[in-house]
Formats: C-alpha cells, structure tokens, sequence
C-alpha cells in the first residue's frame, strides 16, 4: 500500500509545491480507497504505470459529489496584471477542468527576423471540478504537475479514471482564429462554444516556463474568453494559471511548424 502511494507523491515533486499544506492535500487525497488491489503488488510495475494525477480529482470527492459552485469563492484573477474581471454575477460555474495539450506555432523560414506566429492550439481536458472546490491550492499546482507528467492515456492512466474525468477538447476553427471548447463526447454530451478573446494578461513571474521547470520559453498568459458572434454553451471561459506553452522569442534554429507544451486550468460558465 505504502509503495504504491509514494509513487504517485514521488511524481508530485515536492518542490514545486509553495505550503507543505499542498502536499499534505495530495497525500491525504492519495490514501483515500489505496489498497493492493487497485495498485497492484510491489513488483507489478504495469499497474504502478496505471496510476497518474488524474486520481487526485477521483478521489477527492469522498461521497462521489461535490458543490461545484463553491470553487468560485477560490478563483484567484488577481495573480496577475492588469487582474482579469470576475464572472458576471449571473454565471454559473459549470466545470473545472485542467487541459493538458500543445500550443502551435508556425515559422516564417524565409525571414531571417521572423518571429513564430501562433497557429491554435489543442488540449484534452480533464473535470477537476471538486478538487477546485475542495483543494483549490492543490488546484492551482495541477498544472505544473501536468505539463511534468505525460498526456493521459491508457498506457499510463487507468482507462476508467480517464473515462470518468475525461471532460473533452479544446482546439482553434476558422482557420485557427477562434478557439472552441467541445465537451461533447462519446461518453456524454455536456456541449460547446466558440469563443473570443477579451482578456488577456501575461502569467505571473514565478509561473512554470515549461515541462521539468526548465524546459521552456514561459508560461502563456492568462485570459477571459467570451462568446464568440456565434455563440454557443459557454458564457465565459477563463484559462488561469498556466504552465508552459509560450514560444521562443525568435524563429533562430526553429522549423516551420512546432508545438510547445502546456497546461493550464479552464473554467468553463454558463
Ligand atoms: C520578417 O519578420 C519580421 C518580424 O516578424 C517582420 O517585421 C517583417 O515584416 C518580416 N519580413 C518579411 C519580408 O516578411
Ligand atoms: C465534474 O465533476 C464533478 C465532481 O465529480 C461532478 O459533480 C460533475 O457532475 C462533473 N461535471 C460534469 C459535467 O459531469
Ligand atoms: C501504448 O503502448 C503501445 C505498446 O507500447 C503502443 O503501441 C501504443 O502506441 C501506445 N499508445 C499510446 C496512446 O501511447
Ligand atoms: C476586459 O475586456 C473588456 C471587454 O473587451 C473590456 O471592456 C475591459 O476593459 C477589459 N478589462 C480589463 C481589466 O482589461
Ligand atoms: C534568438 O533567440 C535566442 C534565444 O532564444 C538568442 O540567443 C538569439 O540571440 C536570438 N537571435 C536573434 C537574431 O535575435
Ligand atoms: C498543431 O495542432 C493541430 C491540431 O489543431 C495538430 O493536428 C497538428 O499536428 C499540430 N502540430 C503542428 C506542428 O502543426
């Protein structure tokens, strides 16, 4: 029981975590329904594999539910400068998700001063709707953990955790102008919208610049969207602290197209 609980917090990197107060949340969360059974023996490094960060939110629900709604009294948009506005009074809280996924970018090659321009983006995202109202500073570290850890998939992630939280995609249309937040899936139908840019402020100083801390150009900014002309389910969407995803700051020794990884949490309101 024991081995298998450390291999998850191992992969939390404490450092990262500012309070020991986080870590004690993630470590509490992890005990939560650990047993052999789930984690496998001590020499069954497939089922070890099967474990990721996904499981904070599964289990951070100790009944299996949650007041969504209460994650808004956490949701910090002072962090950065100018401070993005809050919701509308009228909103409701929808979804937490972390999205986890690559930021595109495109290189003029024929530019010796060309700078990468960028060209959408695409993310899977993830329902950390009750660790948002329960464990918003574990929350807020998520992220960075993401952008440490691989893209869930059944290799590396139990297929059910991934089905239970797995919320959807976001990606760009019109020619990657508009960004597009799909929750409709083949598990569920929870909606989408096109959106607009109508905030944006660069992340705070200490955010991650990439994948291991190091890795990186620096973290994307922080932005409110709002419903593009055509609308669609959601009355905003704020992404916030953002790990990764920033382009270098010229085209120097870079190819045409590139992706540079990224996380970042998603609040989705209708
Ligand atoms: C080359 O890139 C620079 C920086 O983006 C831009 O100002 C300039 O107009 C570009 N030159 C050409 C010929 O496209
Ligand atoms: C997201 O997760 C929370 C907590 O498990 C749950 O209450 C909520 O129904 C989920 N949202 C959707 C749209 O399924
Ligand atoms: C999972 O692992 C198998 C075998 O190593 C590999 O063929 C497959 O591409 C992997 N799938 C994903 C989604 O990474
Ligand atoms: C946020 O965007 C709205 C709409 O574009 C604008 O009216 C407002 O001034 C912006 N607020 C800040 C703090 O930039
Ligand atoms: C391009 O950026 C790199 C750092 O990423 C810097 O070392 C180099 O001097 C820059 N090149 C130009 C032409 O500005
Ligand atoms: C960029 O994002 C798209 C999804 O919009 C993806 O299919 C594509 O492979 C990505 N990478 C590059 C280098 O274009």
């Amino acid at each position: 029981m024991r081995f298998c609980f450390g291999l998850l917090v191992a992969a939390l990197a404490p450092s990262i975590f500012a309070a020991p107060h986080d870590m004690q949340s993630a470590r509490e969360i992890l005990r939560r329904n650990d047993n052999v059974a789930e984690c496998g023996g001590p020499t069954s490094t497939t089922t070890h594999r099967k474990k990721s960060y996904l499981d904070l939110e599964k289990r951070a629900a100790t009944t299996g539910t949650c007041d969504i709604q209460q994650a808004i009294q956490h949701m910090d948009l002072t962090a950065v400068t100018p401070a993005l506005p809050s919701p509308a009074a009228d909103l409701t809280l929808f979804q937490v998700t972390i999205g986890r996924g690559t930021q595109n970018y495109t290189c003029d090659l024929s530019n010796a001063t060309a700078v990468p321009v960028p060209l959408g983006a695409l993310a899977t995202l993830y329902n950390f709707s009750c660790l948002a109202a329960q464990h918003p500073a574990l929350l807020s570290k998520l992220p960075t953990i993401a952008l440490d850890l691989p893209i869930p998939t059944a290799n590396n992630t139990d297929p059910a955790v991934i089905a239970a939280l797995e919320s959807g995609h976001h990606y760009f249309i019109d020619d990657f102008t508009t960004p597009f937040f799909n929750l409709d899936t083949a598990a569920h139908q929870y909606g989408m919208g096109a959106m607009a840019k109508a905030n944006a402020s660069d992340a705070p100083s200490d955010a991650v610049i990439g994948p291991q801390g190091q890795t990186g150009y620096g973290a994307v900014q922080w932005l409110r969207l709002v419903p593009a002309p055509d609308q669609g389910m959601w009355k905003a969407v704020y992404r916030l602290n953002t790990a990764g995803g920033d382009a270098p700051k010229n085209c120097t020794g870079q190819p045409a197209a590139f992706e540079i990884p990224y996380a970042a949490e998603y609040w989705l309101f209708v």
